[in-house]
């Protein structure tokens, strides 16, 4: 809801100037970005110094801030992938549930809002919501995907973070941005992978997205948001765009689900999410294939189209 005047018309939201964030995972992917972005709005934002777990440095943190929101983009996905996570338990605990869980807590105590950049990959593919049926898993489902540490965990917190009526729960899936130079983002690993497998997915374009979450904070959403693009993108659909915006000559292998169980530790998730529930409030909301190439392929062609 925006914010009420005092002749009752409804403001989209607060001006930039009346906003301060906080944001925590400064040196990661999202938080660099979230940073850039505010920087190039005009919107006061400070990095938190403190880590998730230490609830004595996010107190100091919000005291010398004084944000009217905060964003967390901070916590473990693993290095060089989720597989870490299995052998890293503890220290996945630490900063994933123990870690958000008192940020939310104490962002709770301060009357904040936290935005917090969660996970979609707590869902699979099932008997109610089958493969190309485009039947998404919607905010209210209860996750049916345990396969992974990481996102047994993240389901774990989803959970309790319900009860918190000051945080807003944005699961983000497979994240893509503009920069293909960066390992991080899903088209960049696929390029790399020496096979891959092919099965369509929901993703989240943070280009697009990304602004969408400091709307949703300015709006003061909270609850759980499934954060992608509406539909569902294949490898190697996203290949063959690759191939046809950036490289004539690349090519890829493909492989089966049984044959890549084989080279990780930990089941993936794949699934599609039900996006109509963030699509009603951004309607301007664009497919993920739309969006891909918007802000993905274009700016990045380098094939010559003629
Ligand atoms: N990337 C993905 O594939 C993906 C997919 C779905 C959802 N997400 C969600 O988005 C969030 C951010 O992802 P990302 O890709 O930007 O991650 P990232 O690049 O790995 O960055 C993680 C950030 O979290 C910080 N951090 C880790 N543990 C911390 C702790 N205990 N206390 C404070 N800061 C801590 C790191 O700081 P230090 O370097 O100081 O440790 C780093 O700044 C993740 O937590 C995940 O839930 C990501």
């Amino acid at each position: 809801m925006g914010l009420m005047t005092e002749n009752g018309s409804t403001l989209a939201g607060q001006e930039a100037s009346s906003l301060k964030f906080l944001i925590y995972g400064r040196t990661g992917w999202i938080g660099g970005l979230l940073g850039r972005l505010c920087s190039e709005r005009g919107i006061p934002f400070a990095y938190g110094a403190g880590r998730l777990e230490n609830r004595a440095q996010l107190e100091a943190d919000i005291a010398a801030a004084a944000p009217t929101h905060v964003f967390n983009a901070a916590g473990v996905t693993g290095r060089p992938n989720v597989d870490w996570c299995e052998t890293h338990r503890v220290e996945t605990i630490r900063a994933n549930v123990v870690g958000t869980l008192t940020l939310a807590d104490v962002c709770r105590e301060r009357g904040l809002i936290l935005v917090n950049y969660a996970t979609g990959c707590i869902f699979e593919y099932d008997g109610g919501h089958p493969l190309d049926s485009g039947i998404g898993f919607k905010e209210e489902d209860t996750p049916n995907f345990v396969g992974s540490f990481y996102s047994k965990t993240k389901a774990m917190v989803e959970e309790l973070l319900k009860n918190y009526e000051n945080v807003c729960t944005l699961r983000v899936r497979m994240p893509i941005s503009s920069d293909l130079t960066n390992p991080r983002n899903f088209i960049t690993k696929i390029t790399r992978y020496e096979k891959v497998v092919n099965i369509p997915n929901s993703m989240t374009i943070l280009d697009e997205l990304l602004p969408i979450s400091i709307e949703m904070a300015k709006r003061n959403l909270t609850g759980i948001w499934n954060f992608t693009n509406p539909g569902v993108v294949s490898h190697n659909e996203i290949l063959e765009m690759y191939r046809d915006y950036i490289d004539p000559n690349f090519t890829w292998k493909n492989f089966t689900l049984e044959e890549q169980a084989k080279v990780i530790v930990a089941p993936r998730s794949n699934n599609e999410l039900d996006t109509a529930k963030l699509k009603k409030e951004f309607a301007e909301l664009q497919p993920i294939k739309e969006s891909l190439i918007r802000h993905v392929f274009e700016p990045n062609q380098k094939t010559s189209t003629t």
